[in-house]
């Protein structure tokens, strides 16, 4: 089985078993610092890569009347559910499942782009940067965040766990793909779920998620 069919087959998998949502509920505490770094206004483009069940796309048609959302995952049954779920809350929004980044996407479109623990699922992450960096208007925010990095040993094991290859890249690493790919690092951080002190033996308050954000020069 392809690298692709088997990330799609597990994301399919949870989409019908419940365990999307408890991604939303599990990425929502990080990914909502996140999407706020993008300071989207009514009236702009957002895309979520690897959207899930399309949660932030709802944030973003709801909260922030943001004009045209769009949701890509690769796994359909996500976005099956992505549309179940939007349907009264957000019926403008755009779900695709596709493959980022060889979906075609309209170029040089979007304000903001939004992906929260997908990008090292891509066989080549340097490809899915550029791709974005192609979508994104000129002066576009992207904002980047990832589980799985260097600096976070617990996540060291998820690709034998799982099955699936991952590419394993630093804060550092991520810095320079995200500078290859044309986009200005205006930002690089980690976030945790909670304020509390860093000593928690739970890698997610004590490590946090890896978020970096880039723009595209004016
Ligand atoms: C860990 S989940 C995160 C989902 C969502 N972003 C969230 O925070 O709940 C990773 C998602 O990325 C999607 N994905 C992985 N590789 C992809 C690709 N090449 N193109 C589009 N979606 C992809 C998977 O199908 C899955 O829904």
């Amino acid at each position: 089985m392809s690298q692709v069919a088997k990330v799609q087959a597990i994301f399919d998998t949870w989409a019908q078993n419940g365990r999307a949502d408890g991604m939303e509920r599990g990425h929502g505490p990080t990914a909502i610092q996140a999407f706020k770094k993008l300071e989207l206004r009514p009236g702009q483009n957002y895309l979520d890569i690897g959207c899930g069940n399309g949660y932030t796309v709802r944030w973003a048609a709801n909260k922030d009347r943001a004009e045209d959302v769009w949701g890509i995952d690769v796994a359909p049954e996500m976005i099956a559910l992505a549309r179940r779920m939007s349907a009264d809350s957000a019926p403008r929004a755009n779900f695709f499942a596709g493959e980022f980044p060889s979906e075609t996407l309209p170029e040089n479109h979007f304000d903001a782009v939004f992906s929260m623990e997908v990008f090292y699922y891509f066989p080549s992450v340097d490809d899915g940067l550029s791709a974005v960096q192609g979508l994104l208007k000129p002066g576009g925010l992207f904002t980047c965040v990832v589980d799985y990095y260097q600096e976070n040993a617990a996540s060291h094991s998820w690709p034998e766990d799982t099955g699936v290859a991952m590419t394993l890249w630093s804060a550092d690493q991520w810095r320079e793909g995200f500078a290859r790919a044309g986009l200005e690092v205006v930002e690089q951080s980690r976030l945790f779920p909670t304020d509390n002190a860093q000593s928690s033996p739970d890698w997610k308050q004590s490590e946090g998620s890896l978020m970096t954000l880039g723009r595209k020069s004016s």
